[in-house]
């Protein structure tokens, strides 16, 4: 199964590649535990999106309920505990990086979250599929920094994804993006500035300098605190 999983995840690459490739950087996957492999090839069919099929509300939020997205999740530390303490939400967690998924499986087995749905591939592919004005909330933590200037067009801020975004999030809706990389700070604050799709206004600094209320912390938000970098917060809203 895991290779099969592999071949699948390979033959979606070299379907983007034929289009326009957005993933860069590690995709293989260190040796997953017993148990990861385990709910690789038992639970992650359950959960897996699949964009070839049409939108389906009543698979995805049965009781009209609300709809998050997490952009590249990573360990899932923030969406399980997020899912976790807001379980009248149904998530959609996005990530192509198969540890991180494993470990998500494990929180989502052991917390018996049942409002989780995941997205194995490039976020802009499952956002193309969803409907307008679809999510309530996007959260974007600690997005790849691509720091030399030659790669900054890899970065996922871009007033292209700003567009894309501002079709699936419902008037008045919030984009959380957190990063401790202040030249990606200050790109995405321009492209949205240009956008007339999102607002951005902060009251006094506090507002950019502490996150949001009941913040579950991320593996990338921890190793910044650890090496000496602060995070900025931005708290933006899709206008109305
Ligand atoms: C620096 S890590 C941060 C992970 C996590 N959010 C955290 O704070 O610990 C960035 C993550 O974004 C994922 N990623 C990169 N490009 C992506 C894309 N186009 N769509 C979805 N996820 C992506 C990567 O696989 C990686 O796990």
């Amino acid at each position: 199964m895991k290779v099969k999983y592999i071949n699948r995840k390979l033959h979606h690459m070299a379907e983007d590649l034929t289009k326009k490739s957005y993933i860069f950087g590690r995709q293989k996957c260190k040796k997953l535990s017993a148990r990861q492999q385990s709910l690789v090839e038992n639970l992650l069919p359950k959960l897996l999106i699949n964009p070839d099929k049409p939108f389906n509300e009543d698979e995805l939020s049965p009781e009209n309920q609300e709809l998050w997205l997490e952009i590249g999740f990573g360990g899932g530390e923030h969406l399980s505990a997020t899912a976790k303490a807001n379980s009248h939400i149904q998530f959609i967690g996005c990530e192509p990086f198969l540890n991180g998924i494993a470990k998500l499986l494990v929180a989502i087995e052991s917390e018996k979250l049942e409002n989780i749905r995941i997205f194995d591939h490039d976020a802009r592919k499952i956002i193309n599929w969803l409907p307008d004005e679809s999510l309530s909330r996007i959260y974007l933590l600690y997005p790849d920094p691509w720091p030399k200037k030659r790669h900054r067009k890899r970065r996922f801020v871009t007033s292209e994804t700003l567009e894309m975004l501002a079709r699936v999030l419902k008037p008045g809706a919030d984009f959380i993006i957190a990063s401790d990389i202040g030249d990606y700070i200050r790109t995405s604050l321009s492209a949205i500035e240009q956008s007339s799709d999102f607002v951005w206004s902060p009251q006094s600094k506090a507002d950019w300098r502490t996150p949001p209320k009941e913040w579950p912390s991320t593996r990338y938000e921890q190793k910044a605190f650890r090496e000496g970098r602060y995070p900025t917060y931005l708290k933006v809203k899709r206008a109305s």
